[in-house]
């Protein structure tokens, strides 16, 4: 276990896939662009991007889902609270969080989300199929959100949004690699922001 005495908030990730916001958010740990230090990532997902990531700037990480335990939402918690985590960041992770973890985390677990909530969001919403429901509605603009997680799917407190403009021949590729282009520049800024509300409470 890392015991790094230091006054940086402790950051745990849950990361499904390629992991990019991960990447971007220890990158801007390091930068000192945010007061936070990455300690440990959980995936359920034992070949994501993610655990390459984890690997290769040598952060901590298991590998948890139905498949490795019988409640992992008892696990993922017990795992966050031996670290020592602060705050949750969700990146791309694809499973809801359970009771455990919102009781023991309450107002301590962030999520981006690639559209401008409450639009194309709740239950089954996610990668792809956001962006076909973006151009299907004929929305002038998109985006990413940041947002608190509760215990409805994209229904917490929104902390920020960032916006691109639909442009006419937009395809859902288009729209996914725009908007993960914001979720770069947004998720390090309003991690970094609640991180000094939560300090000053
Ligand atoms: C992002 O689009 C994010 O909004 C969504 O999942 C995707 C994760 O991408 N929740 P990456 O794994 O961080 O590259």
């Amino acid at each position: 276990m890392n015991k790094l005495v230091t006054n940086k908030t402790r950051l745990g990730f849950l990361a499904s896939g390629a992991g990019s916001n991960f990447l971007n958010i220890i990158e801007s740990c390091r930068a000192n662009a945010l007061n936070g230090l990455p300690i440990l990532l959980i995936s359920n997902n034992s070949n994501s991007g993610a655990i390459q990531i984890a690997k290769q700037n040598n952060i901590d990480y298991f590998h948890i889902s139905s498949k490795t335990c019988s409640d992992p939402d008892l696990e993922i918690t017990r795992k966050m609270k031996e670290y020592n985590i602060d705050l949750v960041i969700l990146a791309g992770y694809m499973k809801k969080i359970g009771s455990e973890m919102l009781a023991e985390f309450p107002s301590r677990i962030l999520n981006i989300h690639p559209s401008l909530l409450p639009r194309h969001g709740g239950a089954g919403m996610f990668g792809e199929k956001v962006h076909r429901a973006v151009l299907e509605s004929r929305d002038k603009k998109t985006g990413a959100t940041v947002h608190l997680v509760n215990e409805e799917f994209d229904k917490g407190r929104i902390l920020g949004q960032l916006e691109v403009d639909v442009a006419m021949g937009d395809t859902a590729e288009s729209l996914a690699s725009k908007v993960l282009a914001v979720e770069h520049i947004l998720y390090p800024k309003i991690i970094s922001e609640y991180i000094g509300q939560i300090n000053n409470t």
